[in-house]
């Protein structure tokens, strides 16, 4: 069935063949893994450098690993290499404590650096935990929240607006946001941008410096590929460091921790960011996993990205016609996932596992396809599309109710 698309898949497997990482994770046979944008997987040496941490580290020099292997430096070294994902200089970048808990730091910093204004804006549609913790700040330091479509907010911007929170990328549609626009737009009105870079770093060039972003902060477990749980990062603007206020100051992040004094002074630098022991497996694992990017630019990443993408949809389209994609078309749009809704998108999802096709479904209708391009290829979004073909002739055939409205022909 459809030839065409296997040759097309091998040539444009050929093109891309530079950036081609698979071998560089670990991935069962036979599944096409469409999850990377909620839990990466597993790169190749992450196992080892964890096992060599618990039994080498831990296990054998014990407490004086915390100097002898780095551990106390760890936060802010792999908060640089996290840095280089993300276009952010050495210094800027802090790894440790969950997205929600950066967001939260984050948010009361910009309220502190803009303590005359008071409003903060944000998108409609924002990832639950943004919504929460961005309704949470805003009661706690007086802002007025005000909820828009993306294509709105310059429209609102005036200069009562302390702070414009958005996600890079949307994580139910994968539209991407201007970022460098509405930064700009925010700070024409003299407001703070901070971004939610959880479904764009590792996926998308994101060049923070050049853009001038003040505060942003993201996940470790998706495109990064750091596992269950990693830790979350938080980036501070150098401009802004010396007037964080960090609303979470915690020991590690004091100019002085072992003096054990009884007064808080901030460290210097983005240091500062830090708030209590951070959970060191995790971020060493993190680490370790961050390794699956070295040698690559983020540029090619995104080539390879949009390539993969482009083509899914492409493979949707032939296959499943009149699909009703929840992703933009438009490269400069799309973000590294295509979403497809259907009134049956969480049987679709679980059909689609029991094929070996690993998506996820997003409420209320989205079946996400998430394409981490290092290690997925042109030839996996044709079985990705056949598999959802499979799925929804299947489903057809038990209710044929649906062929009247999504005839797969
Ligand atoms: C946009 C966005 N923000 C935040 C989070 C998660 O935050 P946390 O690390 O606190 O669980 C997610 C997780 O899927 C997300 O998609």
């Amino acid at each position: 069935m459809n030839d065409d698309l296997d040759q097309r898949a091998a040539s444009l497997d050929t093109a891309h063949a530079d950036t081609d990482l698979r071998a560089r994770f670990e991935l069962p046979e036979g599944v096409v893994y469409l999850d990377g944008n909620s839990l990466g997987a597993l790169p190749v040496g992450v196992a080892d450098a964890v096992a060599s941490v618990i039994r080498g580290q831990w296990g054998t020099d014990l407490i004086a690993s915390w100097n002898t292997h780095g551990w106390w430096d760890a936060p802010t070294r792999v908060g640089d290499a996290v840095g280089r994902i993300v276009g952010a200089a050495p210094g800027q970048v802090v790894v440790g404590d969950s997205t929600s808990v950066r967001l939260h730091q984050s948010l009361h910093a910009a309220a502190a650096l803009r303590p005359d204004s008071s409003v903060v804006v944000t998108e409609a549609d924002g990832f639950p935990t943004d919504r929460y913790v961005i309704d949470g700040v805003a009661d706690q330091v007086g802002w007025r929240v005000v909820h828009a479509r993306v294509d709105e907010i310059p429209g609102l911007l005036d200069d009562d607006v302390a702070a414009v929170v958005l996600s890079h990328v949307d994580y139910r549609t994968g539209e991407l946001r201007d970022l460098p626009g509405l930064t700009a737009a925010t700070h024409s009105v003299g407001a703070l941008a901070v971004w939610d870079l959880c479904h764009s770093a590792g996926a998308v060039p994101v060049d923070l410096d050049t853009h001038g972003v003040d505060l942003a902060v993201g996940c470790g477990y998706k495109y990064l590929n750091g596992g269950p749980g990693a830790p979350a990062f938080g980036y501070v603007a150098r401009r802004h460091q010396d007037t964080f206020v960090n609303v979470l100051p915690g020991w590690n992040g004091h100019a002085e921790p072992f003096d054990m004094a009884t007064e808080y002074r901030g460290a210097p630098g983005i240091s500062r960011a830090r708030i209590g022991t951070p959970p060191l497996l995790s971020l060493l694992a993190l680490e370790a996993a961050l390794r699956a990017f070295d040698g690559i630019d983020i540029g090619d990443v995104r080539a390879r990205s949009l390539s993969l993408t482009g083509f899914l949809r492409a493979c949707i389209e032939a296959l499943v016609p009149g699909a009703a994609f929840a992703s933009p078309k438009d490269d400069a749009e799309r973000g590294s996932q295509v979403g497809v809704h259907h009134p049956a998108a969480y049987g679709i999802v679980q059909a689609l596992a029991v094929r070996g096709v690993v998506g996820d479904f997003r409420t209320p209708d989205i079946v996400r396809l998430g394409v981490a391009a290092p290690y997925l290829t042109h030839a996996d979004m044709v079985t990705a599309a056949r598999a959802l073909r499979a799925v929804l002739l299947a489903e057809e055939q038990l209710d044929p109710a649906w062929a009247t409205r999504h005839t797969v022909t």
